[in-house]
């Protein structure tokens, strides 16, 4: 997909090109429509007979209610909203992801705020990709994606005319769009398109070409394959479904892809079917230390991944002693339920990028310290000779408390999720 040049500036005006002409082609459809109802009242001569006229206009409005779904939407700015009435589980599962909500996070916000104008409108490239709303994605961001201008930077070609794309070569189409097989939706390119940041400050993300040189892009695995699935993070096989509710139209059973793309920002309980068991924790003694392991179980890219600059993945280390009281060595939140190394200099574990200075829109070094698939990294802890038990947990908090304490942002991060534990009694 990528192609031998890559022009970003080109690329980037062939995006406002498509965007401009994508408000034209919405207000000559709006103008047509507004068109065909005028020249419908105009036919019907209600004037001089109100009581038909109600009868008709009642009569208009069903008719108009069931047919409108049929009516062509292939060459219209066609939004989620236009999807609803013939794809209701897709639409909703849309609705609820955090990418039809990409423009709206808190902290995403706040942080695009602090940037200059020309950095707001690259973060809006991914965040909120079709232009003149202030919506996140669309069903059209990926379902009009026909290639990219290289796998980076949401240097997305959009098709905005043609039919939608389709996983399925079976799929024939419907009188309401066109479809068509195309290689670049299922394709883990698109997904990179966006999900691979080139920006300034901390503004790295890196899955895609983690995922290239990744145990699960050698056996066919990609972003969908285990992002789309019923189990999230896992490549289960997908239940079938049927592919639309169209009264009109024939709508086979199709494979569901899970269009809510679960991820870390998602509500406590999904994230948590996402990250558990992303990592295996073991403890084991060794003479009067104890030596805590963490591996990596996740075989598509970095643990963690992505937005690693905003996120926090980190070790706790506690001791219990003989009458139960627990002495936390490492890893402890302070009182304002801040991250930081422990004080009293005791080894720490953490797998988010380290930033200096702190802030991601202002670093100048970026350390990652994520492992990659199936990488360990070990700490080891004295024991005291009144300690029963050694408790470790590796702990994800999608946002840092410090980073929102710098931003001025109120209330408290997410509560973390513990993604595995261990005990050495
Ligand atoms: C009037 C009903 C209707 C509307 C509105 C509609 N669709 Fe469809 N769509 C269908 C039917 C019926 C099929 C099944 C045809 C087939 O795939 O053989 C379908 C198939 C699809 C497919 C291919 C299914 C597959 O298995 O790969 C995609 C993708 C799709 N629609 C996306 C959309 C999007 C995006 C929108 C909104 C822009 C939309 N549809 C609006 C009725 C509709
Ligand atoms: C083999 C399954 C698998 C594949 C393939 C895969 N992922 Fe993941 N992904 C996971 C798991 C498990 C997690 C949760 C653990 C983690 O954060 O790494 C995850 C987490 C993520 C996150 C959340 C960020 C984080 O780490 O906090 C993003 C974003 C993501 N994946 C994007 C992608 C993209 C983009 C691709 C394709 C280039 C991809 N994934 C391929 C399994 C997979
Ligand atoms: C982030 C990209 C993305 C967005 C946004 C998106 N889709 Fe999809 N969609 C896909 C991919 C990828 C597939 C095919 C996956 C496969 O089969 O490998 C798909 C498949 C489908 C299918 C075929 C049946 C299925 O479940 O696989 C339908 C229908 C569909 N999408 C409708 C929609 C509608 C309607 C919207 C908006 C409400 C939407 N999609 C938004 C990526 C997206
Ligand atoms: C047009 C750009 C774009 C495309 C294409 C895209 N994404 Fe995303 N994706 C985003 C953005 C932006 C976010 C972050 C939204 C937010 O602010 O939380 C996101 C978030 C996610 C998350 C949730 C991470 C979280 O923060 O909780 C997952 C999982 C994900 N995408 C997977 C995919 C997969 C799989 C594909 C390919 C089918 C894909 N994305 C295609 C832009 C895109
Ligand atoms: C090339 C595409 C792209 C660009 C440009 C981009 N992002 Fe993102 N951003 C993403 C993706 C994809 C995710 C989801 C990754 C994950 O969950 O790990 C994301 C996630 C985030 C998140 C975490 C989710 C949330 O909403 O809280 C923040 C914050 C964020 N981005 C801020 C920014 C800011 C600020 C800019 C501009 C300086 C920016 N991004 C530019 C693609 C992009």
């Amino acid at each position: 997909m990528r192609s031998a040049k890559a022009p970003t500036r080109a690329a980037q005006n062939i995006v406002l090109l498509t965007g401009g002409r994508l408000a034209a082609l919405y207000n000559t459809a709006l103008r047509r429509s507004i068109r065909n109802t005028n020249s419908l009242f105009q036919r019907c001569s209600f004037r001089r007979q109100p009581m038909r006229v109600l009868a008709l206009l009642f009569l208009c409005a069903l008719f108009a209610a069931a047919c409108a779904p049929t009516a062509p939407i292939q060459d219209a700015a066609s939004s989620a909203a236009a999807c609803a009435s013939c794809h209701p589980d897709h639409t909703r599962d849309h609705a609820r992801s955090r990418h039809a909500n990409a423009a709206n996070g808190e902290l995403y916000r706040a942080l695009r705020d602090t940037t200059p104008n020309n950095t707001r409108a690259f973060c809006d490239s991914c965040h909120r990709p079709e232009v003149g709303t202030s919506d996140g994605l669309s069903c059209d961001s990926c379902h009009r994606a026909v290639a990219n201008f290289g796998t980076s930077n949401a240097r997305l070609r959009w098709d905005r005319t043609g039919p939608l794309s389709s996983a399925r070569a079976e799929s024939v189409g419907t009188p309401a769009h066109g479809t068509r097989f195309h290689g670049f939706l299922p394709s883990s390119e698109l997904c990179g398109t966006c999900h691979e940041v080139e920006g300034p400050g901390a503004f790295r993300e890196t899955p895609y070409t983690e995922w290239q040189r990744s145990p699960a892009a050698r056996v066919g695995d990609t972003c969908v394959s285990c992002h789309g699935s019923p189990t999230p993070g896992r490549p289960t096989p997908r239940p079938m479904a049927r592919a639309a509710l169209d009264p009109m139209a024939p709508s086979p059973d199709r494979p569901r892809t899970d269009h809510r793309f679960v991820g870390p920002d998602d509500d406590p309980e999904s994230a948590a079917r996402l990250l558990v068991g992303s990592a295996t924790l073991t403890i084991r003694r060794e003479g009067t230390d104890a030596v805590v392991t963490v591996t990596s179980a996740v075989s598509g890219h970095s643990l963690p991944t992505g937005v690693r600059a905003v996120r926090e993945l980190w070790l706790e280390v506690s001791t219990v002693d003989r009458l139960g009281r627990v002495t936390v060595v490492s890893g402890a939140l302070d009182g304002d339920q801040e991250l930081a190394p422990p004080p009293s200099g005791a080894p720490w574990i953490a797998l988010h990028d380290e930033l200096s200075p702190g802030l991601p829109t202002e670093a100048t070094i970026v350390r990652v310290r994520a492992l990659e698939p199936a990488q360990s990294v070990s700490a080891r802890f004295p024991i005291a000779a009144e300690t029963a038990t050694v408790r470790a947990r590796l702990r994800y908090r999608s946002q840092s408390q410090s980073l929102r304490r710098a931003l001025g942002l109120r209330g408290p991060a997410p509560e973390p999720i513990d993604v595995a534990t261990a005990e050495l009694l």
